[in-house]
């Protein structure tokens, strides 16, 4: 093994919970690469600090979580053109002093999907419910992937609608207030993304659209994976319909900003497998 160790982490706040140092410290070892990843809890008016540091320690790169996505990209040399698109940071490659941030966040969604649907993306009809960050990202790499139709349903109307704005330059999109989606029937759609936070731990009874819409056509994906199947994705599997949850996107988007930083391809399946055995202990 090389002497020098190579650096790396998450900068966030909080960070105590975070699975990353897990799965990339398993990485690392399972490919001999002496490099080490460690939570960096960062609080909000300390970040522009805390990424100089990334320079004058001679981190190799670090990821970026909330609250953070979003001001980093002010403290960078360079960003990536799909990370503008999206507007947000979640990588942070240091090249001999120079800072390059990308985001990893809607490729890694994309390749967890594909490689869990098995079925090409291009012409499905997409919904996706809420527009906040985490839909931003999502929904930029599928505009770009090939689908024909984004439709943005989100409690507050204005931001369904900003989103479905900036989408269109890729794909047709439109925004739409959620309590105007028709949510008596089966939805018109071949895929259905929740991006919102309802269902997640500890709030699992919790569902963000009505069961009606499920129907045995629809793949149902949900961003979450605490806890790993919610209760959309159940009632969904109920109904016949395929799910996809948030493991695949977290394990891949790591995955991604591994190979940044090391050149060599990650070891996805000893990730899941780690990152899974401990959602499944705790
Ligand atoms: P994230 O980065 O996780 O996406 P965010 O940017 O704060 O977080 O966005 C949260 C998204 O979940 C928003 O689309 C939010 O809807 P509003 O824009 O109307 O606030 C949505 N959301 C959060 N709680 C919700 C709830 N109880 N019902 C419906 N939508 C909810």
């Amino acid at each position: 093994m090389d002497s020098k160790t190579l650096f790396t982490g998450v900068f966030g706040f909080p960070v105590g919970h975070s699975m990353s140092p897990l799965m990339h410290n398993t990485a690392f070892a399972a490919l001999e690469l002496n490099y080490t990843y460690g939570a960096f809890e960062v609080e909000k008016g300390a970040l522009k600090k805390a990424v100089e540091g990334i320079r004058a320690l001679g981190f190799r790169g670090v990821n970026v979580t909330i609250p953070h996505k979003v001001e980093v990209m002010d403290y960078l040399d360079e960003i990536d053109e799909e990370a503008r698109q999206i507007g947000a940071v979640n990588t942070i490659v240091n090249e001999n002093g120079t800072l390059i941030g990308y985001n990893t966040d809607g490729q890694g969604y994309v390749r967890s999907l594909t490689e869990e649907w098995n079925t090409p993306l291009k012409g499905k009809k997409v919904v996706i419910l809420g527009a906040g960050g985490a839909a931003r990202g999502v929904a930029v790499s599928l505009a770009k992937s090939g689908v024909a139709e984004i439709i943005v349903a989100n409690r507050s109307f204005d931001k369904a609608h900003e989103l479905a704005t900036h989408l269109s330059q890729w794909v047709g999109s439109r925004g739409v207030a959620l309590e105007h989606l028709d949510q008596t029937k089966p939805l018109d759609a071949d895929l259905l993304i929740n991006t919102t936070s309802v269902g997640m731990s500890p709030h699992v009874a919790h569902i963000p659209i009505s069961p009606a819409v499920l129907h045995d056509q629809l793949m149902v994906s949900d961003l979450i994976y605490n806890p790993l199947y919610t209760e959309l994705l159940t009632q969904a599997q109920q109904a016949g319909a395929r799910v996809h949850n948030g493991l695949g996107m977290f394990i891949h988007q790591g995955a991604l900003a591994f190979e940044r930083w090391t050149g060599q391809a990650a070891p996805v399946s000893l990730m899941k497998e780690a990152v899974l055995q401990f959602l499944q202990k705790s």
